[in-house]
């Protein structure tokens, strides 16, 4: 028997971008049907140029769910997306992250241990399986998505959130949103949810930083975390784009803070970003306020408008731009060999309940 040797990601390191983009072109065409590679909105140009799909998280969590005909799926993106895909894949698919340290800095902001203690705290605050739903949005490890799973809750993306707060307000009169507080106050202000209702958890405080009385009279409990790519947008950057180019219209991503969100002219997920500004009429003036690939791309592809990135700082996802063409040359060639590298393996037992939450949140999607 011939034991396979996995190629080393240091001779991919050195070779030009011309070299990296033929193999890539070439490993695929070698793999052919055998894979299928999906990429997030913010990846770096020389990556997505290679995939198949693209999309925002819940776009390319369907993908995943969708396209059982390939055996492997490399997933350019995210651990928490490519986690998700192989919750939803078949058990006969095989997912794989080019880059294990492509992590997501929001998704670190609530552990296992921590969202544990908060349930366990708001238990001896109320009867909490009955009167909490917990919310999680995708950005999150698979464990926290078993957590809701279980106890009756389910994920949400940045394109679903509003669905999935109404369906449970229907059923249990609290939610617990975690870990993107933006997105959570957001959501709920879109809805019209009074503010006196929404407190916030800091997992670093005793008891979330609140009494017992106040946690049994909140209807929102908001996860102190956040995105600290999207933190970085002020209302400031708005001001100044509306006094310069009067017209402009501001397009922003639901994870900014409520200052920004409420001075933009719109507000959605990174596909709802593209489809509006692509779809405006030519000549429209635009501040986007999302990561820098994904508004650098618009610029690029869509020369009849101008568009302009929100923020004077470079807002881009440090952990997305790890996986670039080296990563995803050494992914391809590997497996033309016939070696998976970075296998994404969901523990059995957290993919049950994780898939559970996800499948709630597919049906109201
Ligand atoms: P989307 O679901 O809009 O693609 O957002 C994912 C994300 O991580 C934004 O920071
Ligand atoms: Fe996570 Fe923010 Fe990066 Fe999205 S942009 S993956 S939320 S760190």
């Amino acid at each position: 028997m011939t034991l396979l040797t996995e190629l080393p990601i240091t001779d991919y390191q050195t070779l030009s971008s011309k070299e990296l983009f033929d193999r890539i072109a070439e490993a695929k065409t070698k793999l052919g049907k055998q894979v299928l590679v999906l990429g997030h909105n913010y990846q770096r140009d020389e990556v997505i140029i290679h995939a198949d799909l693209r999309g925002d998280s819940l776009l390319l969590a369907k993908y995943a769910a969708e396209r059982s005909e390939f055996p492997t799926v490399v997933f350019c993106g995210v651990h928490f997306m490519a986690e998700t895909a192989d919750i939803l894949s078949q058990s006969n698919q095989t997912v794989i992250l080019p880059d294990m340290a492509a992590g997501c800095s929001m998704a670190d902001m609530a552990s296992m241990e921590q969202v544990d203690d908060c349930w366990d705290r708001l238990g001896r605050a109320m009867s909490v399986e009955e009167k909490v739903t917990p919310i999680v949005y995708v950005n999150s490890a698979a464990s926290l998505k078993a957590f809701c799973g279980e106890h009756g809750g389910l994920t949400c993306t940045s394109s679903n959130a509003k669905a999935i707060m109404n369906w449970a307000w229907a059923r249990r009169e609290k939610i617990l949103f975690f870990p993107d507080e933006h997105l959570g106050r957001n959501t709920a202000n879109a809805m019209g949810f009074p503010r006196e209702d929404m407190i916030v958890w800091d997992p670093d405080q005793p008891n979330g930083g609140h009494t017992r009385d106040a946690l049994a009279k909140a209807k929102l409990l908001l996860w102190k975390g956040h995105c600290s790519v999207h933190q970085m947008f002020q209302a400031s950057h708005i001001d100044y784009f509306l006094k310069q180019y009067p017209g402009i219209q501001v397009i922003v991503h639901p994870e900014c803070h409520e200052d920004v969100v409420n001075k933009a002219d719109l507000v959605g997920s990174t596909e709802f970003i593209i489809r509006t500004v692509t779809q405006a009429p030519a000549g429209t003036v635009w501040a986007v306020g999302t990561e820098l690939n994904l508004v650098n791309r618009l610029k690029q592809e869509l020369t009849d408008k101008q568009i302009f990135f929100l923020s004077p700082m470079v807002c881009r996802c440090a952990t997305m731009f790890r996986i670039d063409a080296p990563h995803l040359c050494w992914t391809m060639e590997n497996l033309v060999q016939g070696v998976v590298v970075n296998h994404i393996q969901v523990p059995i037992d957290d993919k049950v309940h994780a898939k559970l939450a996800l499948d709630r949140m597919m049906a109201l999607s």
